[in-house]
């Protein structure tokens, strides 16, 4: 199962608290299914989100979550798949960052099937709780119909939980 946020690192607020609530729910997931889910954040700022910056930010939230970026067009093209609306500007240039803006974009979480499929969005409303509740569903689901999934090991998935800080990883934020 895949788990696919769209969102930028510059976000002041909603995007901490969205992924403040998939890295809780990755942790309960990795608990009762482990192994079973691949957290993916999809930057709609590319130019200010490189690689690097990504892997940063998003390594302090949870070291599980693999970040996804490209050009501006692959963004938008990405983004029309999923019906993901964004506002990044199309002209502005990778290093010639001067003004500071703001991206308005949509915010749910895209639960993905291992074959590649939508089944259910996951919104603000959700708790971590209620979150991995609606992952762990359709995960039962998908092995009712004898489906398999994919729980190869990832690295960092289980890092959090068991208390070791994986090589390559930063220590998760300490809590306010
Ligand atoms: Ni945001």
């Amino acid at each position: 199962m895949r788990q696919i946020y769209f969102g930028f690192t510059h976000c002041p607020d909603i995007c901490p608290d969205e992924l403040d609530k998939l890295s809780a729910a990755i942790d309960i997931l990795q608990q009762k299914q482990p192994h079973s889910i691949r957290p993916i954040f999809v930057s709609v700022d590319p130019a200010r989100d490189t690689p690097p910056i990504l892997a940063t930010y998003l390594s302090e939230f949870h070291p599980a979550i693999q970040g996804l970026t490209g050009s501006w067009s692959q963004i938008k093209e990405m983004c029309r798949q999923y019906r993901v609306y964004f506002s990044t500007p199309k002209d502005v240039q990778p290093g010639l960052i001067k003004e500071d803006y703001l991206v308005d974009h949509s915010i749910y979480f895209y639960v993905m099937d291992p074959e590649g499929d939508f089944v259910e969005c996951i919104g603000r409303q959700d708790t971590p709780e209620s979150a991995a509740g609606i992952v762990l569903e359709h995960i039962k689901d998908w092995r009712r119909e004898g489906k398999s999934i994919d729980k190869t090991p990832l690295p960092y998935l289980s890092s959090k939980v068991s208390g070791e800080v994986a090589k390559g990883a930063r220590v998760a934020r300490a809590p306010s």
